[in-house]
C-alpha cells in the first residue's frame, strides 16, 4: 500500500512510526511533514489546508490510503474531498468533524442525548452573554470560543470583571478569529483530567489505553496553556470503575448520537474527560488523535494500525480487538525557551541518533527542519521524547534520562511530567 499522512507535528510522526511497522505498507508520504518524519516517509511540500493540491498529489501517486492527522483539514472537509476523488481516507467527514469544530454543537449533542458534561448556555450575541454573566452565573465560570482555537480558546474566569473582559476578547476583539462568533459559557468543574482516544467506524467504538496531558507551560501546572508539554499512559486514575461508567454513559452514547443525527463518525474520537466528585464528565471532544497523547498511546499499541484504520473506513471494527502492551510510556516535550509566547528558532539539534532503531525510546519531531547545518529547531514544541518502562515510574525515569541525550540552545522542558502518579 501507498499511504499519505496529512500533518506536520509530533502526532503525525507517531502515526507515521506506527504505519511504518505495518506489513501492508510499502511507501509512506507525508504532507507537509517535518525533519523527523522525513526519515521514514517522503515529505512533500503541500500544506494541510491545500485540499486541491493534496487530492491531485494523491491521484498522481496512486495513493491507496490517506490518514488525516490534524483538526483543521478534518473540520474543513478534506476527507470529503478525498472520498469524492475515490481515495480511501481515514478520518471523519466534515459533517462529523463538527464534533470538535463547534463546541456549541457538541454541547447541544450531549444535552440532547444525556451524555454527562458541564451545565452550559450557548451565545451568539455578546450583550446576551454579558447579561447572563451579570444575572445568572456563579464564579468561577468557563468561557469557550465555539470554533478551533489551537486549544487556547478556553478562559477560566474567577470574577464577573474577568468574564466580561473574556467576552470582549472572544466576541468583540475576535482574539480567536471567527472561532469567537459564538461562545459557550459553562459551569466550572474540578477533578483530574484524563484523555481517552478511540477508534470508531460509524457504529462500533474501540477504546484505546488512557493517557494524561500536561497543558500548562511550567512545573506545578503554572504558566500559560500550551499545546501540551508531556503525557503519560496509562493513567492510574482511569480505574475500572471510571471505565465502566464511561462505557455505559459516554462512549457508545456519543457514537450513537452522531449516527442518529445523520453524522456517522468514522475515525478517532478523543474524549477529554474530567473525573469530578460527581463522576466522569466530558470536557471536550476532539476528532483526531491527541498531541502529545498519540506519542504515548501508539507506541504501546500491538495491532497493525493500518488494519484498524481500514476497519474504521469499511465499518468492520466489530471484528477487531485492540491490544496494548502491559507497560507504560511517558513523553516529555522539549520546547524552545519562551514557548508559548515568543522564542528563537534555528538552533542545531544534537543527539538524535541515539534513538535510532530503539523499540523502547522514541524521539518524535514536532518543530524541526533539515537545513545545510543539519536538523534545527523550527517551532515552540521541538521534540517529544518518549520512553517505555515496566511501570509509570520506570518509564518516567527512562524518559527524563533520554531528554539528556538531546542538546540544543534554548532547550526547555517541564521536570514534573507524570509526577501525579506518585499520588496514585
Ligand atoms: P478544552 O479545550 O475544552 O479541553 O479546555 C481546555 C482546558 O480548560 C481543559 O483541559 C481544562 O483544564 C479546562 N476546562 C475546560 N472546561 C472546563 C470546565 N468546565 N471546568 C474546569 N476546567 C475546564
Ligand atoms: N493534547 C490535547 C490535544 O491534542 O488537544
Amino acid at each position: 500500500m501507498k499511504v499519505l499522512i496529512v500533518g506536520s507535528g509530533g502526532r503525525e510522526h507517531a502515526i507515521a512510526t506506527s504505519v511504518a511497522k505495518s506489513a501492508r505498507v510499502e511507501k509512506i508520504y507525508c504532507a507537509p511533514g517535518n525533519a523527523g518524519i522525513a526519515q521514514i516517509a517522503e515529505c512533500v511540500d503541500i500544506g494541510a489546508m491545500e485540499f486541491g493540491r493534496l487530492v491531485a498529489f494523491a491521484k498522481e501517486k496512486e495513493i491507496d490510503f490517506v490518514i488525516v492527522g490534524m483538526d483543521d483539514p478534518l473540520v474543513g472537509g478534506l476527507v470529503d474531498e478525498m472520498e469524492a476523488a475515490g481515495i480511501r481516507t481515514f478520518g471523519p467527514r466534515k459533517n462529523a468533524a463538527i464534533l470538535e469544530g463547534s463546541k456549541a454543537f457538541s454541547k447541544d449533542l450531549m444535552k440532547k442525548y444525556h451524555i454527562p458534561t458541564a451545565a452550559y448556555e450557548n451565545f451568539d450575541d455578546a450583550q446576551e452573554a454579558e447579561a447572563y454573566l451579570r444575572e445568572k452565573a456563579s464564579y468561577p465560570i468557563v468561557l469557550k470560543a465555539d470554533g478551533l482555537a489551537l486549544g487556547k480558546g478556553v478562559l477560566i474566569c474567577n470574577t464577573l470583571e474577568e468574564a466580561l473582559e473574556g467576552v470582549d476578547s472572544i466576541m468583540k476583539d475576535k482574539k480567536f478569529g471567527d472561532a469567537g462568533n459564538r461562545m459557550v459559557i459553562e459551569e466550572f468543574m474540578t477533578g483530574r483530567e484524563v484523555s481517552v482516544l478511540s477508534f470508531v467506524d460509524g457504529k462500533t467504538i474501540r477504546i484505546m489505553t488512557s493517557a494524561q496531558d500536561h497543558k500548562r507551560a511550567m512545573d506545578g501546572d503554572r504558566g500559560l496553556n500550551t499545546g501540551g508539554m508531556g503525557t503519560f499512559s496509562p493513567s492510574p486514575f482511569y480505574t475500572e470503575e471510571v471505565d465502566a461508567f464511561c462505557r455505559k454513559y459516554i462512549y457508545q452514547a456519543t457514537v450513537d448520537a452522531m449516527a442518529a443525527e445523520g453524522r456517522p463518525f468514522k475515525g478517532v474520537i478523543f474524549f477529554g474527560l474530567m473525573l469530578t466528585p460527581k463522576g466522569p464528565r466530558v470536557l471536550e471532544y476532539n476528532a483526531r488523535f491527541g498531541d502529545p497523547e498519540a506519542q504515548v498511546v501508539l507506541p504501546r499499541m500491538k495491532n497493525d494500525i493500518i488494519e484498524v484504520m481500514e476497519a474504521c473506513v469499511d465499518g468492520t471494527l466489530d471484528k477487531i480487538e485492540l491490544q496494548f502492551e502491559d507497560n507504560a510510556a511517558v513523553c516529555v516535550v522539549l520546547a524552545s525557551e519562551g514557548y508559548p509566547v515568543s522564542y528563537e528558532k534555528g538552533f542545531v539539534i544534537q543527539g538524535l541518533e541515539k534513538f535510532e532503531g530503539s523499540e523502547d525510546y522514541y524521539c518524535f519531531h514536532a518543530g524541526t527542519k533539515l537545513t545545510d547545518k543539519g536538523i534545527v529547531t523550527n517551532g515552540g514544541r521541538v521534540l517529544g521524547v518518549t520512553a517505555k518502562g515496566r511501570n509509570l515510574k520506570e518509564a518516567r525515569a527512562n524518559a527524563y534520562a533520554a531528554t539528556e541525550w538531546i542538546r540544543f540552545d534554548n532547550k526547555y522542558m517541564r521536570h514534573d511530567i507524570g509526577k501525579a502518579i506518585d499520588e496514585a
